[in-house]
């Protein structure tokens, strides 16, 4: 077998130019990028994806030192044009079938530019792929902004065995056949060999779409496409569990001395107020992950159980993402005047009840601020796994912590001994933060037990593997199938 490559629309690193025009290298956020790059760098993969810059954006003097930093990594870039930009990755990934996806309907746009630009932008990737490829190579596709990408490289190399992940929701088919270009997207998808979700439900929507659209036969998970066959399964992906439990255990051995605004925070919480408990939420700023609806129900919280005014504080982050975009945008705003609003309201001279950052965060802080949390609040309304979940989970060493888990997230089809609720039920939130916060310890150690015994073991190798001797079988199954 020959090497694996990797496609995916955003590199596990992502490119910058400082002012004083040098270039800066940091790792990307999301899901894929931090749960892949671990398959990566064990492996004998190539990762082809774009640098998160534009290409105007490079100065010619510094195009060397970009490509050699890429190449460091073992990653070869795809440069795109700030008009790509636009059209493809804010405009048809994220406009279309982000919200589509994620059932918010209200904000899926549907311009025809846009998906001129997604075609061309996917058949660009292709020709990235081609020259790079191997007979004998495997090529494994990531993720919604890669739709396409399956069926043309198939076009260019027939024989090659093709992968594709799905890392968000796949809908119901009444919510997907209300796309205009539904047929191309599922041929597109259909060029792979094994299509992988995270959930079955995830799956079985997928399929429904493909009888009911494009009026083709499923036999339990295959679909017959001219002489192939194409398989779908679900394969839930986990996280490097090792690596999230040792950076965990090493900082308890020895808490860095990094002077982060994060770290000021934590210690003024662990040795000023220290009866006061830890609440975290974590996640790109994303409509997705239900953020504003958490703020009020934190605020609601306070309202309902006084008691736990100067007892309890939100630690909230949020990563900046898709800033293009107007729901972006205002959900932005919105949660700025949220927060405001309640700690405008509930402050005291000692008290801040919700501590809030905008930015991304070294490796470090998040272990940090994972390990101080007494209670993880996961909220999002759709979410198609969601790792932060996972993360909290793995680096409590002790035992102790509580995941409160939405149940639209794919991770609460795994994690059941976390408190699950329906992220628009109200009452059952703020209830649930108060059991979260009087849950003995002997029961969170329970729970916690059961869980990491899961995450250990269904972990990020695992899925990886999982999905690639599944592929693996559908080539040879291919074989038999034209052999009849
Ligand atoms: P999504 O893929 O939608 O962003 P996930 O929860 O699956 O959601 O993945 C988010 C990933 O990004 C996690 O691996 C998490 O550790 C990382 N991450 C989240 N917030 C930050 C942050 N502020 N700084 C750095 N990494 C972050
Ligand atoms: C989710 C998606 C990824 C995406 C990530 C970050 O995890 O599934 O494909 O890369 O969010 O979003 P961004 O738009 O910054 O790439």
């Amino acid at each position: 077998m020959g090497k694996t490559i990797i496609i995916s629309n955003r590199l596990p690193l992502q490119i910058n130019i400082s002012e004083n025009n040098k270039v800066e290298v940091t790792p990307s956020v999301g899901g894929l990028a931090t749960g892949l790059k671990s398959f990566h760098q064990e492996g004998d993969s190539i990762w082809i994806g774009w640098t998160g810059i534009a290409e105007e954006d490079i100065p010619a003097e510094l195009e060397d030192e970009v490509e050699a930093e890429v190449k460091k990594q073992r990653c070869v870039p795809v440069s795109l044009t700030s008009e790509e930009i636009e059209k493809f990755y804010y405009g048809f990934s994220n406009r279309t079938i982000w919200p589509l996806f994620h059932y918010f309907m209200e904000y899926t746009e549907f311009h025809n530019e846009h998906w001129e630009a997604y075609k061309q932008v996917n058949e660009k990737y292709a020709e990235a792929v081609v020259e790079r490829l191997n007979d004998d190579d495997v090529v494994w596709v990531h993720d919604y902004q890669l739709l396409l990408l399956p069926d043309y490289i198939r076009r260019k190399k027939p024989k090659v065995t093709i992968g594709f992940f799905n890392h968000i929701p796949f809908p119901s088919s009444e919510v997907f056949r209300t796309l205009p270009w539904r047929e191309e997207v599922l041929k597109g998808m259909l060029g792979a060999d094994l299509i992988g979700f995270h959930t079955y439900d995830y799956e079985r929507h997928f399929l429904r779409s493909v009888n009911r659209i494009l009026r083709l036969d499923i036999n339990f998970n295959s679909v017959n496409v001219g002489n192939r066959v194409v398989r779908s399964d679900s394969f839930p992906m986990g996280i490097d569990y090792k690596k999230f439990r040792k950076a965990a255990k090493d900082h308890k051995a020895q808490p860095r001395s990094e002077n982060s605004d994060i770290q000021k925070k934590l210690d003024y919480h662990k040795y000023v107020t220290r009866n006061t408990k830890l609440i975290l939420s974590i996640d790109r700023l994303d409509y997705t992950k239900g953020i504003a609806n958490r703020i009020r129900a934190f605020g609601y919280f306070l309202e309902k159980y006084p008691e736990y005014q100067e007892k309890v504080r939100l630690i909230m982050l949020a990563v900046p993402s898709r800033t293009n975009v107007p729901q972006y945008q205002l959900l932005k705003k919105e949660i700025d005047e949220l927060v405001g609003r309640i700690n405008g309201k509930f402050a005291t001279i000692n008290w801040t009840p919700i501590w809030y950052f905008y930015r991304s965060m070294p490796f470090d802080n998040l272990i940090d601020l994972y390990t101080s949390s007494n209670v993880a609040l996961i909220t999002p309304t759709r979410d198609g796994m969601n790792l932060v979940a996972k993360e909290y989970i793995a680096t409590r060493t002790d035992q102790t912590g509580v995941l409160i888990l939405s149940e639209m997230a794919g991770a609460a089809h795994e994690l059941n001994e976390a408190l699950i609720i329906n992220p628009n039920n109200f009452e059952q939130i703020v209830d649930t933060i108060k059991l979260a916060l009087e849950m003995p310890e002997e029961e969170q150690i329970r729970r916690n037990k059961l869980l990491q015994k899961r995450l250990k073991r269904y972990n990020v190798e695992k899925w990886a593997k999982d999905f690639m001797k599944s592929l693996d079988n559908t080539k040879d199954s291919k074989k038999a199938f034209k052999a009849i």
